[in-house]
């Protein structure tokens, strides 16, 4: 049993929010796994590559010269691709939903995997998606599932958005995290699912606070 806590969760439940706190107090390392999805896209986009193109894209995601560097507090994470900053571009919901239709591919998804298993370095690691429980870590140490209303994760994500100067509807918005998690735990190859082990937490009443607290006291390190 590995030193990795994953946390995995539908679109808006706070899951990256929450992972930055607990991998800051921990001292341990963090992976945003939605981050590579939505990196892929970013790049699809650009270059006018269809999310069905399963050549290029695993091809892509075998070359990704990505980085990610986290705050000196540990408050935000940037994400670099090919030298650039992207940290706010890729949040955009355009890319949300692109990342998700490339997700469905079983071959590129694999093609990530290897990359996802190496952000595993000691003392440790917080590990948020949607599989990281079940298919990237499934020998992790702790799991957690999140949750919240439809309504409340809309809410959070139009919040987050706007922190970042994205401006959205927020009934658009609503609708479009919805389709998204309908296609994440739709699919076949790794859906948005609880693993077994994973302990679930429905955070619609909770704070950030209390969620990272309900966290930390779940483990016992
Ligand atoms: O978490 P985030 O909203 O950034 O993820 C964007 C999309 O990437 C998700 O809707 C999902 O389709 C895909 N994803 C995935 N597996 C993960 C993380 C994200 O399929 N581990």
């Amino acid at each position: 049993m590995t030193n990795i806590i994953t946390i995995d969760g539908p679109s808006g439940v706070g899951k990256g929010t929450v992972s930055l706190k607990i991998a800051k107090h921990l001292g341990w390392n963090i992976l945003d796994s939605g981050a590579l999805y939505r990196i892929l896209a970013l790049i699809a986009k650009r270059n006018q590559i269809s999310v069905k193109d399963e050549n290029q894209l695993v091809k892509l995601a075998n070359e990704l010269d990505i980085e990610f560097i986290p705050s000196d507090d540990l408050s935000k994470l940037q994400i670099i691709y090919a030298k650039q900053d992207i940290t706010s571009e890729i949040r955009n919901e355009i890319y949300g939903s692109m990342a998700s239709q490339i997700a469905v591919n079983a071959k590129i998804r694999t093609a990530l995997l290897a990359r996802q298993r190496a952000f595993y370095i000691l003392p440790g690691l917080v590990a948020d998606g949607r599989d990281m429980g079940t298919v990237v870590f499934p020998e992790a140490k702790y799991k957690f599932f999140l949750t919240a209303s439809c309504e409340e994760r809309a809410l959070r994500r139009y919040k987050q958005l706007i922190n970042i100067g994205i401006y959205v509807r927020l009934s658009e918005l609503a609708l479009e995290i919805a389709n998204r998690d309908k296609r994440d735990s739709m699919r076949t190859t790794a859906p948005l699912v609880a693993a077994p082990d994973a302990i679930t937490i429905d955070t619609t009443e909770l704070s950030i606070e209390e969620v990272v607290e309900q966290i930390l006291n779940k483990m016992v390190l």
